[in-house]
């Protein structure tokens, strides 16, 4: 059937400025991570996207690897992309990445200009792009140096393949030394993609400062913390979960019961406002400094369309934050 976006689709969403920079992202993002790839369901994931953008959701994140197996996701995401969206690619903001092992030999891993190159180029291919909007280092490279890596986004951008380049997992310090090695050559770092939620705070012990300093957006990944901060374990592990379901980066013991309790605790906090707990988890990532957008995972559309409307209740109260600051911390 022929995809029509729904014409309100711009009314309940908020878009936010990311750092200090032109472009605006929605609140929530969807990520392709899990559910889009070769072994996952076709028509599932494509009513997702189409959910998800009839909702105001404009940015859709990838990588090279996302899968399994790798690649299939932005293979996925072309086939319906062609199909669906083809007339709306001004409306949609895409992001890929490279940084994560993608292909065997020395030249399919970390941070060398060769890999980045390389790998944006296949990842276009996949998608039917001709440019991503937001092309990422996908994880700091330990032994390229820096200049190397940044000097490769720079070539990116000044090639069009894509609009704006950001970093992820980077700390604070070498998020700093990117930003200023870019300025240099005249190009903006736009946005950071760290993991964040309340169960995983890292950021706020120095990269929030640095990202406020320097402009730079944040857009927050595994917010639900994979799933733990929703109401998908409370009870019991459900086959068809990301645990359930014998994923690689979320196991049965990653589910400890600290964070089973807390969860718990927390979902009481969620039912006292009216929400879901994956709605207060959202509602958490979106009040804290610096996050432009809260970068959700979903296996169905009813999960998405939860997770919008926390928009509904985007305020916490001064009780409600201490009451959630006494379980998590
Ligand atoms: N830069 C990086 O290194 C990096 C790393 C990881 C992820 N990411 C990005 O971040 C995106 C999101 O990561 P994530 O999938 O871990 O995010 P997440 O939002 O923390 O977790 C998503 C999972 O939560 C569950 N869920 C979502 N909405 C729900 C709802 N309303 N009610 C109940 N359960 C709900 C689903 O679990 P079930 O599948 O069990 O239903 C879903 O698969 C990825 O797709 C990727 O784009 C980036």
């Amino acid at each position: 059937m022929n995809y029509n976006p729904a014409e309100n689709r711009y009314e309940k969403m908020k878009y936010n400025r990311c750092g200090k920079s032109g472009l605006k992202l929605p609140a929530i993002s969807l990520g392709m991570w899990h559910n889009w790839g070769g072994i996952d369901n076709f028509e599932n994931a494509r009513a997702m996207l189409r959910t998800a953008f009839d909702l105001g959701i404009t940015h859709f994140d990838l990588a090279n690897n996302y899968g399994p197996p790798y690649g299939s996701a932005e293979e996925n995401f072309g086939r319906m992309f062609k199909k669906d969206f083809s007339k709306l690619r001004d409306e949609v903001i895409i992001s890929s990445k490279a940084g994560w092992d993608m292909w065997p030999g020395p030249y399919g891993d970390f941070g060398s200009r060769k890999y980045l190159i390389a790998s944006l180029d296949q990842s276009l291919k996949r998608m039917g792009l001709e440019y991503v909007d937001i092309f990422y280092h996908h994880r700091p490279d330990p032994e390229t140096p820096l200049e190397e890596t940044m000097g490769a986004l720079e070539q990116i951008v000044r090639s069009g393949k894509a609009i704006y380049v950001g970093v992820s997992q980077y700390s604070a310090d070498l998020t700093y030394k990117a930003s200023q090695i870019l300025k240099e050559k005249g190009i903006k770092l736009l946005i950071h993609q760290p993991r964040y939620n309340m169960f995983d705070r890292w950021i706020e012990d120095g990269l929030t400062e640095t990202l406020e300093h320097e402009g730079i957006g944040c857009i927050a990944f595994s917010p639900l913390a994979q799933g733990i901060l929703t109401n998908r374990y409370l009870d019991s592990i459900p086959n068809d979960s990301r645990i359930g379901k014998n994923t690689m980066y979320l196991k049965k013991e990653h589910l400890t019961d600290d964070k089973l309790n807390k969860a718990r605790k927390l979902n009481e906090i969620a039912k006292q406002r009216n929400q879901s707990l994956a709605q207060l988890a959202i509602t958490w990532v979106l009040n804290q400094k610096v996050v432009t957008s809260a970068l959700i995972g979903a296996s169905s559309s009813a999960q998405i369309i939860d997770i919008v409307k926390s928009l509904d209740q985007s305020k916490l109260s001064e009780e409600e934050i201490n009451a959630i600051n006494s379980i998590i911390r």
